[in-house]
């Protein structure tokens, strides 16, 4: 997906002149899930803190085509009626564009019966298969059909059953959409290994406060009783206000270990970064944490150590944030590795950090090398996921000279109006419409 917006960015040159605070917005992969959950109420769901990025869009879009209403009705705040539900077969056009359409099959299969999808897309970070989730929907009474543009899910005797999934390996999506299947089904789901994400536990302690019977929120076993079709409800207004985006906070606290001198890091959750953290000092940055928020201050040249990072499961080192980190190591003293775990392809993007003048070595789909410190020349780049977007912009800042970053979709899908926040700490960018 192309679009013809870009931006410009002239980069500092190494010197470490990012000042002043930036504020940390609500969670895209907490409220992404949370608009798939408004299926399962009897009246509207408020969500707070609701970042205004083109992923929220596309699922408000998707959500449309359903027959559901989904109303920005101020600055940070959307109202859903999920309970107007009324259609079963997915738009293609936009399930293609985004992976998190795949969320919205669970509810819809409870609800309705039976449900039709095209293959999810989203980030080019390699094949991203959805065995867990047709696995998980035999077993809990689905039968499968397929023609080559579509799979259609329809239950049996028209509604799902409780089962016992036990998860190949831990998947945030998968986790989440058979908590939502498991509260519309008949009878107990036990979901095992199942992902503890923050964005997974928030959404199951939101579902709990509303009245769901979810055991083990915050676990790897949920046992979860379910309504046998029976939506939630709510007593009072039922608002879910979403967790700040820990992925946007670490983008913003590994820019601020290159290239600040000193920047507050806003409205964060701390707790949620505490590996990054540990990381990032142990590569001397200088961070200190407060209740909602983090100070940062850049590495110095003769301080800043290589590091060698593996991404893993929450609480490990995310996967999201392995881009930006490899423009950090390609600042550090020595030599470091990084070894991606969750994704194959996902360090394609190190062939544009290298013709900056990164030097990088890739061994396989899942190995890198980076030895430092190595200056980095301003070029055009394409950005080909939401991460390593944000990293080219982190890499375009460090660089010396101009960067032209095309495809500002993809950072649109995850950043709200990045280029304004950043030039509130002294980046230069600008958005061009070609
Ligand atoms: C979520 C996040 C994404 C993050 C990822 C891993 C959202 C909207 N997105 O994506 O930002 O990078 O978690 O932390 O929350 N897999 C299969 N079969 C399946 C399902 C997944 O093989 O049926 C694989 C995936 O290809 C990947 C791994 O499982 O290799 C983990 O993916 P998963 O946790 O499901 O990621 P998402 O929920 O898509």
């Amino acid at each position: 997906m192309q679009n013809k917006e870009y931006f410009v960015i002239e980069g500092l040159a190494g010197s470490k002149e990012i000042a002043g605070s930036i504020e940390v917005n609500g969670s895209k992969n907490a409220v992404l899930p949370m608009m798939a959950a408004s299926l399962l109420y009897d009246s509207s769901l408020v969500i707070e803190n609701c970042p205004d990025i083109e992923d929220i869009k596309r699922m408000s879009e998707l959500l449309g085509g359903l027959g559901v209403t989904v109303d920005r009705t101020k600055k940070g705040s959307v109202v859903i009626e999920g309970q107007r539900l009324s259609k079963s077969i997915l738009d293609a056009e936009i399930s293609k564009r985004m992976r998190a359409s795949i969320f919205l099959i669970g509810p819809i299969l409870g609800r309705m019966g039976e449900v039709t999808f095209p293959h999810p897309g989203g980030c080019v970070i390699g094949a991203r298969p959805i065995d867990l989730f047709i696995d998980g929907y035999l077993k809990m009474g689905a039968e499968l059909k397929e023609d080559e543009n579509f799979y259609t899910l329809a239950c049996k005797d028209g509604k799902l059953h409780g089962a016992e999934i036990t998860f190949k390996f831990q998947s945030v999506g998968a986790t989440e959409t058979f908590m939502l299947s498991a509260l519309l089904a008949k009878g107990i789901t036990i979901l095992r290994n199942c992902a503890i994400e923050p964005e997974v536990t928030s959404m199951a302690l939101h579902l709990i406060k509303s009245g769901a019977k979810i055991n083990g929120a915050g676990t790897t076993t949920l046992i979860i009783e379910g309504g046998d079709g029976a939506l939630l409800h709510s007593d009072s207004r039922n608002v879910y206000q979403a967790i700040p985006d820990r992925l946007e906070a670490g983008s913003f606290l590994i820019l601020g270990a290159i290239a600040a001198s000193k920047l507050k890091i806003e409205k964060c959750d701390p707790e949620h970064l505490s590996v990054p953290i540990e990381i990032l000092r142990s590569a001397g940055a200088d961070i200190e944490i407060g209740k909602d928020f983090l100070v940062v201050k850049a590495v110095p040249p003769n301080v800043c150590r290589s590091i060698s990072v593996k991404t893993h499961e929450y609480p490990g080192f995310p996967t999201d944030l392995q881009a930006p980190l490899t423009v950090l190591i390609s600042q550090c003293c020595g030599e470091g590795t990084i070894f991606e775990t969750i994704y194959e392809g996902r360090l394609n993007y190190t062939a544009d950090l290298m013709k900056m003048g990164a030097d990088i070595k890739m061994w396989d789909a899942h190995h890198v090398t980076i030895k430092g410190p190595n200056s980095l020349k301003g070029r055009e780049l394409e950005g080909p996921d939401i991460r390593a977007g944000i990293a080219f912009i982190i890499a375009a800042i460090v660089a010396k000279g101009q960067s032209v970053i095309r495809n500002a979709y993809y950072i649109d899908r995850g950043y709200e109006q990045i280029e304004e926040r950043l030039r509130k700490i002294g980046v230069n960018i600008k958005r061009v419409s070609a």
